[in-house]
């Protein structure tokens, strides 16, 4: 049975060490993406989500910036494909909506397209190269 996941959300100072400690092992690590790139200025502003297990291990984080802009989306390896990221996403959703965004948007890496099509968001524009990663640009309309 796949493992309860709670998903809180707070400030940077509230969930620094949580998220960088994801976004170091997914970004930086397996993903090859430089560190001075990965953390930056928007973290300040943005609101944070952490998923954590029913021991309060961390397993995935994502963010969100005060204009519905979502990014660093990840789960930690051993933790994929057991609705995590699902799980982060719906949480951020449920947000946005409180907040009364209109809309949220994405840039997501080619490969995760499909990830966030399941939850309703629908590709628009050109492709286009982010860290040297491929990317389509997202949005989902409430
Ligand atoms: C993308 C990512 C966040 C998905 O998290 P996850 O916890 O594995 O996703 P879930 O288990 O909630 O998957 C939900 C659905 O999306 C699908 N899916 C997940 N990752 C996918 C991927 N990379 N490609 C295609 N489908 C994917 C799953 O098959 C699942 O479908 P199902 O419900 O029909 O079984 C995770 O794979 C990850 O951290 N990848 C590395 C970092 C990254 O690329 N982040 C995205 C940046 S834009």
């Amino acid at each position: 049975m796949a493992n309860a996941i709670t998903v809180e959300h707070g400030d940077w100072k509230t969930y620094q060490h949580e998220c960088e400690r994801v976004r170091l092992m997914v970004f930086v690590a397996e993903q090859k993406v430089p560190r001075e790139l990965e953390m930056d200025e928007h973290d300040a502003e943005a609101e944070h989500f952490v998923a954590f297990d029913s021991r309060r291990m961390v397993e995935g984080c994502a963010r969100m910036l005060p204009d519905g802009h979502i990014g660093r989306v990840a789960v930690l390896r051993p933790f994929r494909g057991r609705g995590v990221g699902t799980a982060v996403m719906k949480a951020v959703i449920a947000r946005a909506k409180e907040k009364g965004l209109a809309s949220v948007y994405l840039g997501a890496q080619v490969h995760a397209v499909p990830f966030y099509e399941k939850l309703g968001f629908a590709a628009e524009g050109e492709p286009f190269t982010e860290a040297g990663i491929p990317h389509r640009h997202m949005r989902l309309t409430f």
